[in-house]
């Protein structure tokens, strides 16, 4: 069985997606088989990846809605290989968000990920990238994880907002995943900003057990790899970002 990540943070915006791509590249390069899986409906992770959702024949809305599709497709067959090798993708579209909506009455929808993952074999490492919500798709991300990897962003109301997330991870730990650990990381840091340094500071202090020691800094180069459609580690391999995010990879993994 594959070891599963799933990123997440109910706050929008603070780099779940770039973070997943970027640490799934790092463990790739890495020479790890490594499966993103896009659990948003807004199918970032699937655009990062140089993927138009809407021009692909199938993605995880099918194998989460197999009614209303005549064929059922394999999971094989949804898999996309990303342009850097070992890294594969399950991509998503803005189906999901119909389907979440419908998953609230189906008994037991939190383990469906996990039933999926056990087909998946052939993988070291599944990263899932959640939507900036606490519904029933970031459950079921949570629910088939060893490990919620979350990115914060160092402003001021970020540790109420973690708050929140915490009380998610507890439920899901009593209910569906007593096995579910949750980590935090600081995302798009900016070191000028004298309130970026006394948020990160009160993070470090009070999530010590809890948080990763790699911080990732501001860099255009990030954004600009996901306008080409290529994780940083191809697109700009020696930057300070793919260093940055190596470093995470490798304290992921060590603790997995
Ligand atoms: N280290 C970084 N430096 C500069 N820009 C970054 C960095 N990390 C992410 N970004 C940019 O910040 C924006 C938000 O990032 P991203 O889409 O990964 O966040 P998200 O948490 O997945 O958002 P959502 O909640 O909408 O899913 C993007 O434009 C991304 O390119
Ligand atoms: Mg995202």
């Amino acid at each position: 069985m594959p070891k599963i990540v799933a990123i997440s943070n109910q706050k929008g915006g603070v780099a779940k997606t770039t973070s997943c791509i970027s640490i799934a590249a790092a463990l790739a390069e890495d020479g790890r088989q490594v499966l993103m899986l896009d659990l948003d409906p807004q199918a970032n992770l699937t655009t990062a990846c140089g993927f138009d959702p809407d021009e692909l024949d199938w993605t995880i809305a099918d194998l989460l809605i197999p009614e209303g599709s005549e064929e059922i497709p394999s999971i094989t067959e949804i898999i996309q290989h990303s342009v850097m090798e070992g890294l594969d993708i399950l991509p998503a579209d803005m189906r999901l968000a119909a389907l979440e909506r419908r998953m609230y009455d189906q008994a037991g929808y939190e383990n469906r990920l996990e039933e999926l993952a056990e087909s998946l074999s052939g993988y070291e490492v599944i990263l899932i990238d959640c939507p900036p919500s606490m519904g029933a798709l970031t459950l079921m991300g949570l629910s088939a994880a060893q490990m919620a990897v979350v990115p914060v962003q160092c402003e001021y109301f970020a540790s109420r907002g973690l708050m929140q997330l915490l009380e998610i991870v507890n439920v899901v730990k009593d209910q569906t995943n007593p096995e579910l650990r949750f980590y935090l990381f600081a995302s798009m840091y900016d070191q000028r900003n004298l309130v970026s340094r006394q948020v990160l500071e009160s993070l470090q202090e009070h999530f010590s057990e809890n948080m990763f020691d790699t911080i990732i800094r501001i860099d255009t180069r990030i954004r600009e790899s996901a306008m080409v459609g290529e994780p940083i580690h191809m697109y700009a391999p020696k930057t300070r970002a793919a260093d940055e995010y190596r470093a995470l990879a490798q304290e992921i993994i060590t603790i997995l």
